[in-house]
């Protein structure tokens, strides 16, 4: 196929040059019905097109629209300036894209007219976020890993011995340039005897960097480490101490991209110590927009790309970017899938079992299910079962945080890949696993105390009990994070009791019989109950019931999950609002091992596409829920 040029218009030239080219993507310039040229046209809007990541992101997004007759590019270039940024995104819009993919310069003064864009048609944000959530879909990294990944690389390299640092930052204002920065510091902060001397900014320009480092190290003399925010300003710093005859200064960059002049050339030439690569995910970022264009089901709402250290060791050992992948014996060999499940304890969960099956059985994989029955020990034993039995892949959902490493680490040992669905582990090192796929746990704690705070809207005392999940498991630790932070704002919200009800509806009930009877006792009121699922809601309502308490009325009840028994108990107005969290995981999971086994790389993490359910729309949106 001939490759198909990108537009790249100057944003004053589209609306007199994009109804031509969008009437020919509708076909209306045909004579007769034939095959269109492509079927949709999808706007990109750039920050620059300048530096060199960023064009190696409208390279790869090139590449990738290369293998797909229907989709159609046009670029705009805002040269850095929000105001143009803008400006570019209006006319795209106005001229009938059909998709918009964005790469903000700045997040708060984009998020305006992204918003507008989500109004219309699905929006992509490309490396860069936005404030809220008006948006379908983020691809990108994670920045304030890198720069603790980074600073926890650094203090290695500096050893027992410690040092001075100075850091070179990029434009101010950018989203990575703080994000990068914090991660960085906080690595730094634990290393007693390292120190951040300075920090410089150079705009990501590597020419920059070469000037104010120069004139830094003739003021100050020689430091250490110099850790930049990408590799062209590494690339500037290590000129700036060659010109000065400064020996043995280890640079630092983020990047890692390929090709002449890219950190990775610079770090297997010993220009620099390391690199991490900061993957674009333009090529991501077509392929989502295609699904999302054929509206395939399951997308999410963020996907976390993976980066890596790059060091002269990791290019020579050829263990660079990626996770160690076994080799299936034929093409037509059927993958067989190891689950490990956390147990039965909820409706979500009997559901997340049954996407589990039905998605492996759809997908012609061969499953081998173990039920942990809410024990970790009972999940430890069935991943070493799976280990030695010698299985393809390994999923498994973790029932509580931590106490994981040891067998992830003898998974990989083994060359199994694994993938951890639902409930995250608390390791540091990811490369023990592929994916993590699932919930934003504290986003979810967060939205419950939003609704509830507007819900209410109110100044007076307000008394709250918390119902959490399992002790230890990660979503009752993110969800209380994430309720607790907001109300941290609003200080006439108390939460007066906190206990766990293990994620059950007959704990929930039982433990809510005996707060009420405590509450009573010491006469305080609860006006508020925060369920971390909606069956331990449910059970709490039964509770209050037989105490003549009327859930929904007396005492307003928000919970997490949106099964269909929450939507029944909103619409008998018992329950005021569910929190969706989806269990419907097994389509994704089963697509992702699919792609990993044949070659392709996946995000680190991806999160799933979520809403509030508050009572008012229960009964509308009852006959659609799947679980
Ligand atoms: O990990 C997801 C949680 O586990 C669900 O919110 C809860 O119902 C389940 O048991």
């Amino acid at each position: 196929m001939r490759p198909r040029l990108p537009l790249r218009l100057p944003a004053r030239l589209l609306p007199a040059l994009l109804p031509a080219l969008l009437s020919l993507a509708l076909g209306a310039c045909r004579p007769a019905p034939g095959p269109r040229a492509f079927d949709y046209v999808i706007g990109v809007s750039m920050a620059n097109l300048t530096e060199p990541w960023r064009i190696n992101m409208r390279d790869e997004i090139m590449a990738e629209t290369a293998h797909h007759p229907d989709l159609r590019m046009v670029f705009t270039d805002a040269a850095d300036s929000s105001a143009r940024q803008i400006q570019d995104v209006g006319t795209l819009l106005d001229s009938g894209i059909d998709l918009l993919i964005i790469s903000p310069n700045q997040s708060e003064a984009l998020s305006p007219v992204v918003a507008e864009a989500y109004r219309r048609i699905p929006v992509i944000l490309l490396d860069r976020s936005v404030v809220g959530f008006d948006y379908t879909l983020f691809i990108g990294p994670d920045n304030r890993l890198i720069g603790k990944q980074a600073g926890q690389y650094v203090a290695s390299l500096l050893g027992a011995g410690g040092g001075k640092i100075v850091e070179i930052l990029g434009r101010s204002g950018s989203p990575p340039v703080l994000d990068r920065s914090i991660g960085f510091q906080e690595a730094i902060a634990q290393q007693g005897n390292i120190t951040i001397v300075d920090t410089l900014v150079a705009d990501w320009l590597r020419d920059k960097a070469e000037d104010e480092l120069t004139s830094w190290l003739k003021r100050n003399g020689p430091v250490d480490v110099i850790m930049a925010q990408n590799d062209a300003m590494a690339d500037g710093a290590r000129r700036a101490a060659m010109k000065l005859g400064i020996q043995g200064l280890r640079v630092v960059g983020i990047d890692g991209l390929p090709g002449p002049g890219g950190g990775i050339e610079l770090v297997k030439s010993g220009a620099l110590a390391a690199t991490f690569t900061c993957p674009t995910g333009g090529k991501e970022a077509v392929i989502s927009a295609l699904d999302i264009l054929h509206h395939e089901e399951g997308i999410p709402k963020k996907m976390i790309l993976r980066t890596s250290l790059v060091t002269r060791q990791s290019i020579e050992s050829g263990a660079l970017a990626t996770f160690p992948r076994p080799l299936l014996p034929s093409p037509d060999h059927r993958i067989v899938l190891g689950f490990a499940q956390v147990g039965k304890e909820s409706d979500w969960r009997l559901a997340n079992t049954e996407s589990i099956k039905t998605a492996a059985r759809e997908a012609g994989i061969e499953l081998l299910f173990r039920d942990g029955e809410q024990k970790q020990e009972n999940q430890i034993k069935a991943i070493r079962e799976f280990i030695a039995k010698e299985v393809d892949v390994i999923a498994f959902s973790a029932n509580v945080e931590s106490g994981w490493g040891e067998v992830l680490r003898e998974a990989k040992a083994a060359r199994i890949p694994v993938f951890i669905i639902d409930r995250p582990v608390d390791e540091k090192d990811e490369s023990l696993w592929v994916s993590l796929m699932g919930s934003d746990f504290v986003e979810e704690g967060r939205r419950a105390a939003r609704w509830l705070i507007g819900y209410l809207n109110t100044g007076k005392p307000v008394n709250i009990v918390e119902l959490q999940g399992t002790v230890g498991s990660a979503p009752a630790i993110d969800r209380k994070i994430g309720f607790e932070e907001v109300l941290s704002q609003y200080p006439n919200y108390r939460i007066i009791v906190s206990q766990s009800g293990d994620f059950f509806r007959s704990v929930g009930r039982e433990v809510m019989r005996q707060i009420l009877r405590d509450l009573a006792a010491s006469n305080q009121r609860m006006d508020v109950l925060f369920a971390h699922n909606d069956d331990m809601a449910i059970g709490a309502i039964a509770a209050m019931e037989a105490t003549g308490l009327k859930p929904g009325k007396d005492v307003v009840i928000v919970s997490v999950d949106g099964i269909r028994d929450a939507f029944k108990a909103m619409i008998a107005g018992k329950l005021n609002c569910s929190v969706e969290c989806s269990p419907l995981l097994g389509p994704q999971l089963m697509k992702a091992v699919k792609d990993f086994m044949s070659g392709k790389d996946l995000p680190v993490r991806i999160v799933t596409s979520e809403v509030v359910f508050p009572a008012q729309v229960a009964r509308a949106a009852l006959p659609s829920r799947k679980y």
